[in-house]
């Protein structure tokens, strides 16, 4: 569609604010003026409640919000729009698998694996499972390189694995999952499979078909669409299975002093009001990431994450995590440490200088133990960025170390 320069006038937030760098892409990305546009206009021309009025507006209000169900499925190419259920946010979705489906099928000696590149969010929830159940919670292993080891995958996955919680791409290192393997492993055993799209959503055409997900779960707020609203995929047979999440409005199908039956798929897993501003937001969100295209989306991202490595490499004192195979199998996340530098002085020297980075443990403790470190800085970068923020950027990582009296 448009060079990145052009894309940069696209995001209110970034052509209006120069002088501010935004590396922090992974934890949200800015929002497009399509999208803001799409909520005010939504709100200026009335709002109202979905699903229970039959007047106009709450009817045009529940139609927008019904066909963005539709475009979502599209999106993620699942066979049927009653496969997406919205939620708050990757954290809801994956919490909602855990306490529905995970209860009522995870039994005492029952074994669940998840990846040590896993954010909390897909970790906890499995974690917190297997020890109500009294089940096994087993790790698939990286190498120092933050590559899973696949060699050791026949001795973990094996008969007694009911579920494998996996991400697409870790939110640390930028590294992509053989997530189409795992996938294939894990069914061979019986095994259903979770997989956490919140960090690959914004970077790649997912299919889910084509990958035979069991469950897929990713949140609006980084892929250009607004905070609170997340999307669960699963497979028919298995939302069908399962008891909800929530009870409440909207959820049920008839209530009487004694009992209630619950209303189909997917209104079944959404109980009370709707996030409708979200909902729509994603709609907008979605037809603009489809206009600029997923080769433009990678073309961009794949050539800054390159420069910065280079650059970065090209600076004394600075130590990456995470080495995938090839450039290919790496999202646009670099964490790095300066030696001698507690992380979060890097982003506080850094943020005086106009660039946004984070640091911590980035919700993936048991990763940082892996990685032998309490926490590292994270640049992650999305289509507005440039490389002259990059060079700045580098510049400026030099410095650091002066600016606290080392000689370099
Ligand atoms: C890989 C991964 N999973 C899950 C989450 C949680 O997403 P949310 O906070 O939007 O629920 C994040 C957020 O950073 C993430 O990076």
């Amino acid at each position: 569609m448009c060079e990145n320069s052009e894309i940069r006038k696209l995001f209110p937030a970034i052509a209006e604010n120069n002088g501010i760098i935004y590396f922090d892409n992974a934890a949200s990305t800015q929002k497009p003026e399509i999208v803001l546009q799409k909520v005010a206009e939504y709100n200026r021309s009335g709002h109202a409640n979905i699903h229970r009025g039959a007047y106009h507006w709450s009817v045009e209000a529940t139609a927008t919000y019904e066909m963005t169900r539709r475009k979502t499925a599209e999106f993620i190419n699942a066979e049927s729009p009653e496969q997406i259920v919205f939620t708050r946010g990757t954290t809801e979705s994956i919490n909602l698998i855990a306490s529905s489906y995970g209860r009522s099928q995870i039994k005492e000696g029952d074994r669940i694996v998840v990846s040590l590149l896993e954010h909390h969010s897909n970790f906890v929830p499995w974690q917190q499972l297997a020890l109500e159940k009294k089940a096994y919670l087993d790790f698939l292993n990286i190498d120092p390189a933050g590559n899973l080891i696949e060699s050791e995958w026949d001795r973990v996955i094996t008969p007694g694995v009911k579920l494998v919680a996996i991400t697409m791409m870790s939110n640390v290192l930028g590294i992509t999952t053989p997530i189409d393997k795992i996938i294939e492993k894990a069914h061979a055993v019986g095994a259903v499979v979770v997989v956490d799209a919140a960090q690959a959503i914004q970077h790649q055409k997912i299919d889910v078909r084509a990958l035979d997900a069991d469950f897929l779960a990713f949140s609006a707020h980084k892929c250009f669409g607004l905070t609170g609203t997340g999307v669960l995929y699963g497979k028919k047979e298995l939302l069908e299975s399962m008891p909800p999440y929530q009870f409440g409005g909207d959820m049920i199908e008839y209530v009487t002093k004694e009992k209630t039956t619950f209303a189909p798929l997917p209104e079944k897993f959404e109980a009370g009001t709707a996030n409708i501003d979200g909902v729509i937001a994603l709609s907008a969100a979605i037809d603009f990431i489809e206009e600029i295209g997923w080769g433009k989306i990678r073309e961009i991202e794949q050539d800054l994450t390159g420069y910065a490595i280079q650059k970065m490499k090209m600076t004394d004192h600075v130590i990456i995590y995470g080495n995938p195979a090839s450039m290919y199998e790496k999202g646009p996340v670099i964490s790095f440490n300066i030696e001698g530098v507690h992380p979060h002085d890097v982003s506080s020297i850094l943020d005086n200088v106009g660039i946004a980075v984070r640091s911590g443990h980035h919700c993936a403790q048991p990763l940082m133990k892996e990685l032998a470190i309490q926490s590292a800085v994270r640049a992650s970068f999305s289509i507005y960025n440039t490389k002259a923020e990059i060079d700045y950027f580098a510049e400026k990582l030099k410095e650091v170390r002066r600016w606290l009296g080392y000689g370099s």
